[in-house]
């Protein structure tokens, strides 16, 4: 080779790249048509049109399923859809390969509307930063107490309505009364503010829940409504609706923060200003990030949204168990009656500021009947997460990037392989020791609050209002239905409520 005309060498060079990287993609390619040969898919249960023919009851149409194939696909135009009710396959999306698994662009893009970029809708950094001051503030005395006493006087408030429809026998949606009632006790936790959607003082305050009751559910409906982007763009029907609602709900909620910001500025009183800083989320927001509204808006509107339906709708749920399950009922009052040991109640607020947290402790009982009642009736029946790369799951199936894996709490606490023969019973006793104490189950059997770094950050704030509110209530009444043979059903949307309401009558258990 004449080592003076570079060219031939430079295209022997050229020549061995080239012939190296074809060599490269190739086995490559041979690799990756290999792995999917190998790679083996869940079984098929279904089509999305097969739930959406199901919609009605399409929680019942996916445990069937899950009786059936412990993880199934549904076949989508879009995405692969994969159910799994399998506790390791759980574990694994929640805990164990954590990273590979969240929100993903396509929730993002649906949500943020309303959440912006708080809790409910961001992934990585953004996320982590969030939880790590959401963590350290839930964890707070202060925030416990201040929300333990929120929980009592919103309680006391609930008694003295159902009571007066007990005196009239009067037949109420419980259900309508718990929405207003914890929406009212986490506003109060979050702003400092009295909302009063319960009596419905607040005119203000009552625009905002329309507002922010119709932009959840616009917002829900863009799952289903796949011209949404197109509707927005022209700001046409329910897309132009969602805007103007968005609008009261940011209105309003800014008016909040800019008068807690210029409240804290202005007060020139030291003992006021510590007072203030102690109680309210906001407020406590206030002294440990900066003051940016929109910030701190997205992080509130999220808890109040973590807080408000989840909750309300599980007393309601427990309230109808109760009422399916008198001798339940009975055994909730006995144990609150000897935990508290006050006979005859004079005042339910009075009645409502002795359930300390030493006496809720010793309430095992009740913690198990709203344990059991969130095993049937999860408040978020099925969770979805977007898988960010190809997978294998413990079950040995694969996944594919993109794919949507969901866990699905309802269809979980519905079946034997899990919790027995007797798992369609409802048997407080099973989450009791000999000795009458609570004992709590995998997080990944029991999905309710779903599980890993992503658990619901308000576990024990929502057992601590649930437990205030039904020990004052079922202390004071019993609870019938008011049509035994009316069927009581959910509604399918992201929570489970009940459809069309819980319509019980009240009686008087103790004399105020
Ligand atoms: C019975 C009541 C409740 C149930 C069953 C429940 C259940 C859940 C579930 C399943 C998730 C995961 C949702 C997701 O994938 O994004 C979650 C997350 C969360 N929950 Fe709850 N929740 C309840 C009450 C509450 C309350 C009262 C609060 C706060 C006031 C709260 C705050 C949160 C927050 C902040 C998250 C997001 C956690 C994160 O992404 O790191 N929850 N909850």
């Amino acid at each position: 080779m004449d080592l003076s005309n570079p060219v031939p060498l430079v295209a022997l060079v050229l020549n061995l790249v080239l012939t190296l990287f074809t060599v490269k993609f190739l086995t490559a390619k041979l690799r990756e048509r290999q792995r999917k040969n190998k790679a083996k898919y869940h079984p098929v249960g279904g089509t999305v049109l097969n739930q959406l023919l199901s919609f009605k009851r399409l929680h019942h149409y996916m445990t069937d399923l899950a009786g059936k194939y412990r993880t199934y696909r549904l076949l989508s135009p879009f995405r692969n859809e994969i159910y799994t009710s399998e506790p390791d396959n759980v574990e694994y999306i929640l805990k164990t390969n954590f990273q590979n698994y969240g929100k993903g662009e396509y929730n993002y893009s649906l949500l943020k509307g309303l959440l912006g970029d708080g809790i409910f809708t961001v992934d990585g950094d953004k996320w982590r930063q969030q939880r790590k001051v959401s963590s350290y503030e839930f964890s707070t005395k202060v925030l416990r107490d201040f929300s333990s006493v929120v929980f009592r006087e919103n309680a006391a408030k609930l008694a003295t309505i159902v009571s007066e429809a007990a005196n009239s026998n009067e037949i109420m949606d419980i259900q309508d009364l718990f929405m207003k009632s914890t929406l009212d006790s986490i506003f109060k936790v979050a702003f400092g503010v009295e909302l009063d959607s319960m009596c419905g003082s607040n005119l203000e305050g009552k625009e905002f829940t329309v507002a922010f009751d119709d932009s959840s559910a616009a917002i829900l409906f863009r799952y289903v409504d796949i011209f949404w982007k197109i509707k927005r763009f022209l700001n046409i029907g329910s897309e132009a609706k969602l805007k103007k609602s968005i609008e009261v709900v940011d209105n309003f909620v800014y008016k909040l923060i800019h008068n807690k910001i210029e409240q804290m500025r202005n007060s020139k009183d030291e003992s006021s200003i510590m007072k203030m800083k102690k109680e309210d989320i906001l407020s406590r927001f206030l002294q440990v990030t900066d003051t940016d509204p929109t910030y701190l808006r997205d992080i509130i509107l999220n808890f109040i949204i973590a807080g408000k339906d989840t909750t309300a709708a599980t007393l309601s749920w427990f309230i109808y168990m109760l009422c399916k399950h008198p001798d339940v009922q009975e055994k909730v009052a006995q144990q609150v009656k000897e935990a508290t040991d006050m006979k005859e109640v004079k005042d339910y607020a009075e009645f409502a500021a002795i359930l300390s947290e030493e006496a809720l402790g010793k309430m095992h009982y009740l913690h198990a009947a709203i344990t059991e009642t969130l095993r049937l009736y999860p408040a978020v029946p099925v969770d979805a997460k977007i898988c960010f790369s190809d997978d294998t799951l413990p079950d040995g199936f694969s996944v594919r990037k993109g794919d949507m894996v969901c866990y699905q709490p309802y269809a979980m606490g519905r079946m034997k392989f899990i919790w027995g023969d007797d798992a369609e019973e409802f048997r407080p006793e099973r989450w009791l020791d000999e000795d009458g104490m609570f004992q709590p189950e995998s997080p990944f059997k029991f999905t309710a609050f779903q599980a890993g770094p992503r658990i619901c950050l308000g576990k024990e704030f929502a057992y601590r209002q649930m437990k205030i509110f039904s020990a004052v209530l079922v202390h004071c009444f019993v609870f019938k239905l008011s049509d035994e043979n009316k069927s009581v059903t959910y509604r399918t949307m992201i929570n489970l409520h009940v459809d069309g309401g819980l319509h019980v009558r009240a009686f008087h258990r103790c004399q105020t």
